[in-house]
């Protein structure tokens, strides 16, 4: 089976060496792999939660749109497409947003922390925010779940959305699984995606040796400016105050940090020989410069002659675009007629005995030696959850309905690599088994959040 890659590009700025050697480079490599199946697309509906001028967002598409094809991707290869292209997606968000708990998304990382910024200064905890920020992770979610994706390369920051995009995969799998393949559907409606992070690409440093970002105002440009633009930057590298004749220490020099990005194993060696033997600063920013032009100055040519021609771009994503809808629309076709908004037709007996008959979670209290407790048991009668002892009944029948009737989602948490619980203002309230590794306390988790998820429909 091939395994499908899927990323997305957000259009806001302008690619700078950092995002090169971080992100584009090491795609395009993985997209050369014979058995992937890559997806790369311009996340230009997410650009609008971060950006309202017009200008850039349109400038930003189009100069990342060039920077990818410049830097080899094939669009013959690989589906490459703008988001906003596909209107399955934003539909599919808000199938996905009806089932996508809301105290899932107070806690995605970039909301929290807009919410922690406006507290801190005194603000209304929600001064600013748009209901775009707060959304952003169902809309991930919707652009990797169209796609049937199964490996996502992102960032270490990213990472907190591909795992949110497997819960609402999994709740919606586990609320409408049954639908689907009345449906007509095969297997689960959703794949589980994963987060892939290259391990082995460093962070390229910027000017001043921090990350290289955009934020940090630090960055090199890859191919705006010209090769005079390159030079500038790397002129303005941070170094120390050695004279030429000194020896340097390559280790704690952004310089060679970023030359090895760029050379092998024996030119960096060269490099770093050099520097230990007194290269001057003003010399070794010469042979960086030298260095990057090397395997960045074709690329740029390519690169203006994309940028002449705004048209051939254009036609290259619309292309891409009707790729990625022969997938997308017959999936959001079936998703709809699962989810009860295909075409009308007589109400299926069928449908209702399948309902009535479908088996639902329970909470079983009793008593042992220890006092008043209850159990949560699956749709298939697995014990989930046992909770801890109350010295009397009525303790545990409060604590059991505050259980069964919500924050059921923030609650379930894991509490070491074998075992999960639901933890409240009073501690630990119950606790899982013991299971094999962390995949099978996972799944276990996954089955104990849709059991919680069916009692609150009962209530
Ligand atoms: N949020 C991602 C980022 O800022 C971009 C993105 C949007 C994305 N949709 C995606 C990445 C889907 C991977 C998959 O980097």
């Amino acid at each position: 089976m091939t395994t499908r890659f899927l990323t997305g590009i957000t259009t806001t700025g302008t690619p700078h060496l950092g995002n090169y050697v971080g992100a584009i480079r090491p795609a395009l490599a993985d997209s050369q792999h014979a058995n992937s199946d890559a997806f790369y697309f311009l996340a230009d509906y997410h650009a609008l939660i971060k950006c309202d001028d017009p200008a850039r967002i349109a400038r930003s598409r189009l100069e990342i749109a060039a920077t990818w094809l410049a830097c080899g991707l094939d669009p013959a290869r690989v589906t490459f497409y703008r988001q906003s292209d596909i209107p399955e997606i934003p539909e599919l968000q808000w199938i996905l947003t009806c089932v996508t708990a809301k105290g899932l998304l107070n806690r995605a990382h970039a909301y929290k922390a807009a919410v922690e910024q406006n507290v801190a200064s005194g603000e209304d905890p929600d001064a600013a925010i748009t209901a775009g920020l707060y959304m952003y992770p169902v809309l991930m979610s919707a652009d990797i779940l169209i796609f049937n994706a199964n490996k996502i390369p992102v960032g270490r920051d990213q990472v907190q959305h591909i795992e949110m995009a497997r819960d609402v995969a999994q709740r919606f799998n586990h609320l409408y699984g049954q639908a689907w393949r009345t449906a007509g559907g095969e297997g689960e409606p959703f794949t589980l995606p994963e987060a892939a992070i290259e391990e082995s690409v460093a962070t390229l440093p910027g000017l001043d040796g921090r990350k290289m970002s955009k934020s940090y105002n630090n960055t090199i440009p890859l191919f705006e400016g010209g090769s005079r633009a390159t030079r500038e930057a790397i002129a303005k590298i941070v170094t120390d105050s050695r004279a030429p004749g000194e020896p340097k220490d390559p280790d704690s020099s952004s310089l060679f940090a970023i030359f090895r990005a760029f050379a092998g194993d024996a030119e960096s060696a060269a490099f770093r020989d050099a520097l230990v033997h007194g290269m001057g600063w003003g010399e070794a920013k010469q042979r960086l410069c030298v260095r990057i032009e090397q395997e960045v100055a074709p690329l740029r040519a390519h690169y203006d002659q994309l940028m002449a021609h705004p048209d051939a771009i254009e036609a290259a994503l619309l292309e891409g675009a009707t790729k990625a809808r022969t997938i997308a629309m017959p999936r959001l076709a079936l998703l709809r007629r699962t989810v009860g908004l295909g075409a009308l037709a007589a109400p299926t007996r069928k449908a209702k005995a399948t309902r009535k008959a479908a088996r639902r979670a329970r909470i079983v209290s009793f008593r042992d030696a220890a006092g008043f407790r209850f159990r949560l048991l699956g749709t298939d009668g697995e014990e989930l959850l046992l909770s801890r002892a109350f010295a009397d009944p009525r303790g545990a029948g409060q604590a059991s309905r505050a259980f069964a009737a919500g924050g059921a989602d923030k609650a379930l948490v894991a509490l070491d690599s074998t075992r999960f619980g639901f933890v409240d203002a009073d501690g630990t309230l119950a606790e899982s088994a013991g299971f094999a590794d962390t995949a099978a306390r996972d799944a276990a988790l996954g089955r104990a959040r849709a059991a919680l998820a069916t009692l609150r429909e009962d209530a």
